[in-house]
């Protein structure tokens, strides 16, 4: 995580890269800094929390140079306050690094013994002593990087700056993405494309184990040892966006108002509207043949992927292996080539699903990747492309990203079933309809559960848990609404399986405990019905989210009941998104937390 930026230029650059840095503050945000080099000083500039701290700093004492590095932090190793900031500073090398140095410790025993004073807490002062140690020992600044390079072992993406050489910016790539970019008379360093689209749009982006030796004329790369690599250079897509909430209060509430059109945009590219069949692009994988899917995602992906698990097994027969990442990657699970494997990320860039990536690409299987971000390490390493069209998603709690992998999923999950054979023309045309229904049904339901979300956000505000029961593709949603609800109110929730509740979690039921049942009229209905008189029973308050046959099938007492539209069960989950992004948005609102930004997470995770 964390975000890192450098330019070498022909004007100051201290405000650029903070400008740089506002569009990396999705990757952390716990600290940021700015280093630049000026008449043979280097100086800096650090501030714990959000960015505007350091803009402030930097308005009471700006910072001249033209060439400079600068970082956002999601603190991995030390607290995060000014002393653990990056840049970090030895002997006239500076240091910004997004990763992990594994060996960090043992490195800082060495360097200790040999006389070195450590001022911080992090694992990536120790690549600053490194250095500061081989330049001391007579190496020139490359090699210095480069012997150092030779000696750290992790997950890292780093930029270092010289005291002695202020037109160069060494960066290198071992894991989280860096990439080049070329201005005119000026060069760029960032972790990706997006912190560099005000600057320029030709792109080269690093591979794993390369350095860059950056000047303001051009770039040089070379492996860990030295040699000469190539790498093509490409017009980037990202655009130089604005960061902009419209009308609204926070990124996620435009976010959230936005699933309509944007899931319309990325519906629209794997199904023909016209003649109501999947089209080409959905076929990108031979699932026809495919004897299975793997898919593996990480938190509100991974529940995508899970919900995509529900409807490639049902409509296409294909047999589903999902794990999370994490566990993906080190489960030495047996797969054949014969198999296809799916990855799904909004970032594309998530540590974790990229190893397992690896792990898939390792074992021969076809990788398909459903991304949002096109330009990512994960797109890039994936046989074919799924985009997800969402947009930028700013809001640190996923939402439109969450809702166009899923339609990319449905859709998909057609596709497969229509060349395995398992649906006729009309079944899949019938579905396609269903999806081409769904933007229209979603505008009406944002418009219809507005009203009722503040007061229930009040009595949720005042809750310490609250448990979240579904059955079918309700399950994940159920943990997806729990997950929505604790990363952004800090309320602790839970998802269950309905069916699990008698299992173990009906223990916690009182009168204190809100329990949100997702239950649409669906072949489940009446079992999620017994699960929720359980609930009644014992006390517990019920807050019934379901469709108009639900309301009408069930006479229970509830704290709230709302109702949507009835809709197929194809895109239900979708549409029972909304209003469990709505509760988590509202109750957060309500508390006064950061929503946006909430404590301690980060947009993109390119750390295990
Ligand atoms: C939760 C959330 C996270 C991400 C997860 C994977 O709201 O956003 O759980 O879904 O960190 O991130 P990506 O999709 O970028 O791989």
């Amino acid at each position: 995580m964390c975000g890192i930026v450098g330019i070498v230029g022909k004007s100051p650059v201290a405000e650029r890269l903070v400008d740089a840095l506002k569009r990396l503050e999705y990757r952390g945000y716990d600290s940021a800094g700015v280093a630049t080099v000026h008449d043979g000083v280097m100086d800096r500039r650090r501030a714990p929390g959000k960015l505007f701290n350091l803009e402030k700093k930097l308005d009471g004492e700006p910072l001249a140079g033209l060439t400079g590095i600068a970082h956002t932090r999601w603190a991995t190793h030390g607290v995060p306050n000014e002393t653990n900031a990056h840049p970090h500073f030895v002997d006239g090398v500076a240091v910004v690094h997004n990763g992990i140095i594994e060996n960090f410790s043992e490195l800082r025993d060495e360097l200790t013994a040999a006389g070195a004073v450590f001022s911080t807490q992090t694992d990536t002062e120790v690549v600053a002593h490194l250095v500061a140690h081989y330049l001391k020992a007579g190496m020139s600044n490359r090699e210095a990087v480069l012997a150092t390079l030779g000696r750290v072992t992790g997950a890292f993406a780093l930029a270092v700056m010289f005291r002695n050489d202020p037109g160069t910016i060494i960066g290198a790539r071992s894991g989280p993405p860096l990439a080049i970019g070329y201005g005119r008379g000026e060069m760029f360093l960032g972790s990706d494309a997006i912190a560099l689209s005000p600057f320029t749009s030709e792109i080269t982006y690093l591979a794993d184990g390369d350095c860059a030796v950056i000047t303001a004329e051009d770039a040089e790369i070379i492996d860990f040892s030295g040699k000469p690599v190539s790498r093509a250079r490409q017009i980037s897509q990202a655009t130089a966006y604005v960061v902009d909430k419209g009308n609204h209060k926070h990124f996620m509430e435009k976010e959230i108002y936005e699933q309509p059109e944007v899931i319309s945009h990325a519906l629209g590219h794997y199904v023909d509207f016209s003649t109501n069949r999947v089209s080409k692009v959905a076929e990108g994988i031979d699932f026809a043949s495919a004897t299975g899917l793997a898919i593996s995602a990480c938190g509100t992906a991974y529940l995508a992927g899970l919900i995509g698990k529900y409807w490639f097994e049902r409509y296409a027969r294909l047999p589903v292996e999902i794990d999370v990442a994490s566990e993906f990657r080190y489960r030495e699970m047996p797969l054949s080539p014969s198999q296809a494997a799916l990855f799904i990320s909004q970032s594309g860039e998530t540590a974790d699903t990229l190893a397992s990536l690896r792990y898939c690409r390792e074992q021969g299987l076809k990788i398909g990747a459903v991304v949002n971000v096109t330009e990512s390490t994960i797109a890039r390493e994936a046989d074919a492309i799924f985009p997800t069209l969402a947009g930028p998603e700013i809001g640190v709690a996923s939402t439109k990203a969450f809702t166009c992998q899923l339609g990319v999923l449905a859709s998909l999950a057609i596709a497969a079933a229509k060349a395995r054979g398992t649906i006729d023309a009309a079944d899949e045309q019938a579905m396609v309809k269903h999806l081409a229904e769904m933007p229209r049904i979603m505008s009406r339901v944002l418009n219809l559960i507005q009203p009722q979300m503040e007061s229930l956000a009040r009595e949720l505000s005042r809750c310490r848990d609250v448990l979240y029961l579904g059955r079918g593709t309700s399950y994940p949603l159920a943990m997806e609404g729990a997950l929505k609800l604790k990363e952004i109110s800090y309320i602790h929730a839970e998802g269950y399986a309905a069916g699990e509740l008698k299992h173990g979690p009906i223990a916690l039921i009182d009168e204190n405990m809100p329990v949100i049942v997702i239950a649409p009229h669906d072949r489940f209905f009446e079992k999620t019905v017994s699960n929720m008189q359980e609930v009644a029973a014992r006390g517990g308050r019920i807050i019934f989210i379901t469709d108009e046959k639900g309301a009408a099938a069930s006479n229970l007492p509830t704290m709230a009941t709302i109702v949507l539209p009835n809709v197929n069960e194809i895109i239900a989950p979708m549409v029972f998104s909304l209003p469990i992004q709505l509760i988590a948005y509202h109750t957060a609102v309500f508390m006064g937390t950061d929503v946006d930004q909430p404590r301690n997470l980060a947009k993109s995770v390119t750390v295990e």
